[in-house]
């Protein structure tokens, strides 16, 4: 009766990664649970999700052929437009398709951009391509667009390209404060995008900065995103929160690939229970400010919501 805060499995968007050239789902060692997902696999694990009551599925393409652009990335035979013109074929309207914009699954170095002749990355000549990127997957059959590379001005572009070709009707959800943090280490293995070089701090925000999430997350809704993102989720609670208020489109939050093998790692221990401290974690990202938490847990989570409706 005095609870403050609620967690249903619409509150939760599922995570999954599609790979081209296999045969089989590949499990993800660093993700104990996760695995990469042929389209066959894909298909019946967003069954499994809408069935359980997911809000969404955030779809993250590993591409045989990589190359010094990620060309593959806006392939109109790309895995993720393949992938999403079947998850559409298949569900129709059940489920919101999210679709990562972004390039690291895709280039040869592994970073989220096209590089110069320095190494660094080339923040205009990336969203050009981005703007590419986003149009195909809205073709594809994409409701919403993620860019995830932060570069300055993607939300915007991405936004005009859009409109200017027929999908006015496609969202954008901005990763708008994406930490550079260590949090993304099994993702690298799991989207097999580790950079080959270097880091990604010259476009990922300093840990130690919280006013600069603020602004940004403002920026990007002025620049037309129709939600936002903050990531990772457990050690940002407190950019959750401000970016919460300081915004009024919806807000979520991406438990990340480290919260996930931090968490189960530590159950597999014996530290504690798992089910009871994935749904404390998930609660207290709600209690922080979250609308949506994007989690690796969000199958398994809503059907433990469910059984705690049904007194199980
Ligand atoms: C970049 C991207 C990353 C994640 C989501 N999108 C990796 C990175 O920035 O290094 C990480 C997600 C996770 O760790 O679960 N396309």
């Amino acid at each position: 009766m005095a609870r403050e805060t609620v967690l249903t499995p619409g509150h939760l968007i599922h995570p999954a990664f599609v790979r081209e050239g296999i045969t089989e789902p590949v499990p993800i060692a660093s993700m104990p649970g996760q695995q990469q997902e042929t389209i066959a696999s894909l298909i019946l694990a967003v069954r499994d999700a809408v069935d359980a009551g997911c809000a969404a599925v955030l779809l993250f393409g590993v591409p045989e052929h990589k190359d010094a652009e990620g060309s593959q990335a806006w392939a109109a035979e790309g895995i993720v437009q393949r992938a999403l013109r079947s998850l559409r074929h298949e569900f129709g309207d059940r489920c919101v398709l999210i679709a990562d914009c972004c390039l690291d699954e895709y280039t040869d170095h592994g970073h989220c951009g096209v590089l110069r002749a320095d190494g660094s990355v080339d923040n205009d000549a990336t969203v050009t391509l981005y703007t590419r990127v986003a149009v195909s997957q809205a073709a594809a059959g994409a409701d919403m667009i993620a860019p995830s590379g932060m570069m300055d001005g993607q939300v915007a572009a991405i936004r005009g390209a859009l409109d200017s070709n027929g999908f006015a009707d496609t969202a954008v959800l901005a990763y708008s404060a994406k930490y550079a943090s260590v949090m993304y280490g099994p993702f690298r293995d799991a989207a097999d995008c580790a950079p080959r070089f270097g880091d990604r701090r010259s476009y990922q925000m300093d840990v130690a900065n919280q006013r600069e999430a603020v602004r940004r997350a403002v920026g990007d809704v002025v620049e037309g995103a129709d939600m936002v993102m903050v990531k990772p989720a457990l050690t940002a609670l407190d950019v959750v929160a401000r970016v919460r208020d300081a915004t009024d489109v919806p807000v979520a939050a991406y438990c990340v690939s480290g919260e996930y093998a931090m968490l189960h790692a530590a159950a597999a221990a014996g530290a504690f229970d798992e089910r009871s401290a994935v749904l404390e974690s998930l609660t207290a990202i709600r209690r922080a400010g979250a609308d949506l938490i994007i989690t690796y847990d969000a199958r398994r989570a809503a059907r433990w919501l469910r059984e705690e409706l049904n007194g199980v």
